[in-house]
């Protein structure tokens, strides 16, 4: 299956999974999971979620993470603070990035932005450099989407 397809299967999985609940944590743990069973190559997979200015570590698969992330600080403190996804071939190369896993060697965050507002990011790490590219980006954009959309 190339990544189109892999992407295409997935919205539908999300949908079906998430339709008819709104509640955050539910739809968040149940997003970290579909993501963790179906996309190949991650060693974490979660969310951290925007609590009193600073990043509070939520639902996720994968090792135990650090809790408590300040805006401006590594790659999903800079997402969050710049509303911007931040795709990361190297984390090395990332000033400032935050090693949960020391097996971490790429990763992408994406905001999380509902009616203007910022919820958190949705953080994804792989142990293989360069893990994630355009397509993984514009796919994890529609994953992200489908979030939001149930709350
Ligand atoms: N690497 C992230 C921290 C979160 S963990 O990867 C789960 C960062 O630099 O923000």
């Amino acid at each position: 299956m190339n990544k189109t397809e892999l992407y295409a299967q997935l919205y539908a999985e999300l949908e079906a999974l998430l339709a008819g609940e709104s509640d955050l944590i539910a739809n968040a743990a149940n997003t970290a999971a579909l993501i963790w069973e179906k996309l190949p190559e991650l060693n974490w997979a979660g969310f951290y979620l925007l609590k009193e200015g600073e990043l509070v570590l939520g639902p996720f698969q994968g090792r135990p993470a650090c809790v408590r992330i300040a805006l401006g600080k590594g790659v999903c403190g800079t997402v969050a603070a710049s509303r911007e996804v931040q795709v990361v071939p190297d984390v090395r190369d990332f000033p400032g990035h935050i090693a949960c896993d020391a097996a971490s060697r790429s990763e992408i965050v994406l905001p999380l932005i509902r009616k203007g507002e910022l919820v958190g990011v949705f953080d994804l790490d792989s142990p293989r450099l360069a893990r994630f590219d355009e397509e993984d980006r514009r796919g994890l954009e529609g994953v992200t989407k489908i979030f939001l959309d149930s709350l």
